[in-house]
C-alpha cells in the first residue's frame, strides 16, 4: 500500500481495513408480513423507523456462529488472507450462540484459525466500533499483525414476537472486516468509546444471566426477551451520535467538512437524519441501508460498510466515520483514512484453496474432539489401573502389618 503522500512513516504502525464481508439468512420478512403477526402497519414502521424489511434466521441451524463464520470467510477472501496467519478474532455480538464458549472461539474453530486468540465483546450495537478500537490498539502496539472483527446477530431469537414495540425493529445478519498492520500512514485515525450504565435498564434482556437465572417463571413472564424504552433510547442516541462524532473528528484533527462518508449504526432513519442535521452533514455523505435490514445491532455497521463499498461510495484517501450507540448504554465512534482501492481480483484457485482449508478445518475440529475423547477414556483407564495398583499395595501392606 502506498501512503497518501507516497511516503512511509518509518517505525510507526497503522491498522488498515483490508477485507470485508457480510452474511444474511435466506428469509426476508416484510412489514406487510408483520402486519399479520402484531398490531402494526407498514405505514407506521416506515414513517417511524424507515425500515421496510429485514432478514430473519428461520432455519434453526443458523445462529451467530454460522452467520459470523460466513461473513468472516468473505472478508478473508476479499483480503486474500490465509486464515493460518490470523492473530486474533474479536466477535462483537449481543446474541451469542451461548453464554460460553464464546461465539468467537466457535468461529475460530470453524475457520481453522489455529494460532488465533478469540473472544466475544459485549457492548451491544456499539460493539463493532469498540472492536475496531481494540484491534487498532493491538496492531499499533505491535501485539498483532492481523485481527478479524466480526459483528454477528440472531436477535430474532431474543424478540417477543407479540411485542410490536420491539419485534418490528430488529433483523439478523453478520458483517466482518480484516484489519492488518501496515507502515503506510492512514487506517484508523481516532477512536472514542463511551458508556453510561445508569441507563442499563432502558434496553435490556433482563433474565438468563447470573442476576436473574433462567427459571420456569422467568420464561413464562417473557424476561428472556428484549425490553426497551424506545423514546429514552431515541433521545440518548441522537445526543451521543453527535457528541461522539465530533469528539472522534477532533481527536483526528479533522472537522465535519473533512468527512467523505459517515456510516452510522442503522437503528432508525429518524435518529440518523436528526444527528446529521445537528452535525450539518449533507445527505450524500451519509450511508443508510436500514430500509432492507432493520437494526442488526453489532452487524449493522459492517454490513453497511460492505454495501457502501459495493456501491462505489468509498475511495482511497476518503475520510470515513463510523459511529454506533446501543444498550449499556454505550456509544463509540472512529475515523478511518480509507486506503484500499476496492475488492481486488483474487485468482479463482486461491478461493478454492481457501475453501479446501475450511473443509480441512472441519476435519481438524472433529479430530481434535475425537482425540480429546480418546485421551479422556485413556486417562480414566489409567486412573482405574493406578487405583488397582494402589489397592493391591495397601492390601499387601495391611497383610504385612497383620503378620
Ligand atoms: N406499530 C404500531 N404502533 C406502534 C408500534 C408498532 N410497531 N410500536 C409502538 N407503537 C405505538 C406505541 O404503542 C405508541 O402508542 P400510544 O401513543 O397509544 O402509546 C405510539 O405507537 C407511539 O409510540 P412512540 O414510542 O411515541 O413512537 P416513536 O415515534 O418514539 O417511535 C421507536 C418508536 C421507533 C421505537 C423509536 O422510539 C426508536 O427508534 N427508538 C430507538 C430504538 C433503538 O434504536 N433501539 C436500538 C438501540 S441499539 C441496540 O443496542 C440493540
Amino acid at each position: 500500500m502506498a501512503g497518501s503522500n507516497g511516503l512511509h512513516s518509518f517505525g510507526r504502525r497503522y491498522a488498515h481495513i483490508t477485507g470485508w464481508g457480510k452474511a444474511l439468512p435466506d428469509r426476508i420478512v416484510t412489514n406487510q408480513e408483520l402486519e399479520q403477526i402484531v398490531d402494526t402497519t407498514d405505514e407506521w414502521i416506515r414513517s417511524r423507523t424507515g425500515i421496510q424489511q429485514r432478514y430473519i434466521a428461520v432455519d434453526p441451524r443458523e445462529n451467530a456462529v454460522t452467520l459470523g463464520t460466513r461473513a468472516a470467510m468473505a472478508a478473508l477472501d476479499v483480503a486474500d488472507f490465509p486464515v493460518s496467519k490470523l492473530d486474533l478474532i474479536i466477535c462483537a455480538t449481543s446474541s451469542p450462540a451461548h453464554i460460553f464458549p464464546s461465539t468467537g472461539s466457535l468461529i475460530q474453530d470453524a475457520l481453522g484459525a489455529a494460532r488465533a486468540g478469540a473472544f466475544d465483546l459485549s457492548a451491544a450495537c456499539s460493539g463493532f466500533v469498540y472492536a475496531i478500537s481494540i484491534a487498532n490498539s493491538m496492531i499499533v502496539a505491535g501485539q498483532a499483525e492481523s485481527v478479524l472483527i466480526i459483528g454477528t446477530e440472531v436477535l430474532s431469537r431474543l424478540l417477543d414476537w407479540s411485542d410490536r414495540n420491539t419485534c418490528v425493529l430488529f433483523g439478523d445478519g453478520a458483517g466482518a472486516v480484516l484489519m492488518q498492520a501496515s507502515p503506510v500512514p492512514g487506517g484508523v485515525l481516532s477512536t472514542v468509546l463511551g458508556s453510561d450504565g445508569s441507563g442499563g435498564d432502558l434496553l435490556a434482556v433482563p433474565a438468563g444471566g447470573s442476576s436473574i437465572p433462567a427459571t420456569l417463571e422467568t420464561v413464562a413472564s417473557g424476561q428472556h426477551f428484549i425490553k426497551m424504552d424506545g423514546k429514552a433510547v431515541f433521545r440518548f442516541a441522537t445526543r451521543v451520535m453527535v457528541e461522539a462524532t465530533r469528539e472522534a473528528l477532533d481527536k483526528a484533527g479533522m472537522g465535519i467538512g473533512d468527512v467523505d462518508l459517515m456510516i452510522p449504526h442503522q437503528a432508525n432513519e429518524r435518529i440518523i437524519r436528526s444527528s446529521m442535521k445537528q452535525l450539518d452533514l449533507p445527505d450524500d455523505k451519509v450511508f443508510i441501508n436500514l430500509y432492507n435490514y432493520g437494526n442488526t445491532s453489532t452487524a449493522s455497521i459492517p454490513i453497511a460498510l460492505c454495501e457502501a463499498i459495493e456501491q462505489g461510495r468509498l475511495h482511497p484517501n476518503d475520510n470515513l466515520v463510523m459511529v454506533g450507540f446501543g444498550a449499556g448504554l454505550t456509544w463509540a465512534a472512529t475515523t478511518v483514512k480509507w486506503a484500499v482501492p476496492g475488492a481486488r481480483e483474487v485468482p479463482r484457485w486461491r478461493y478454492s484453496q481457501r475453501q479446501a482449508t475450511y473443509s480441512l478445518a472441519r476435519v481438524r475440529s472433529r479430530l481434535l474432539r475425537y482425540s480429546r475423547q480418546v485421551e479422556n477414556s485413556l486417562t480414566s483407564e489409567e486412573g482405574d489401573a493406578l487405583g488397582d495398583v494402589l489397592a493391591q499395595r495397601i492390601e499387601g501392606w495391611r497383610k504385612t502389618r497383620e503378620e
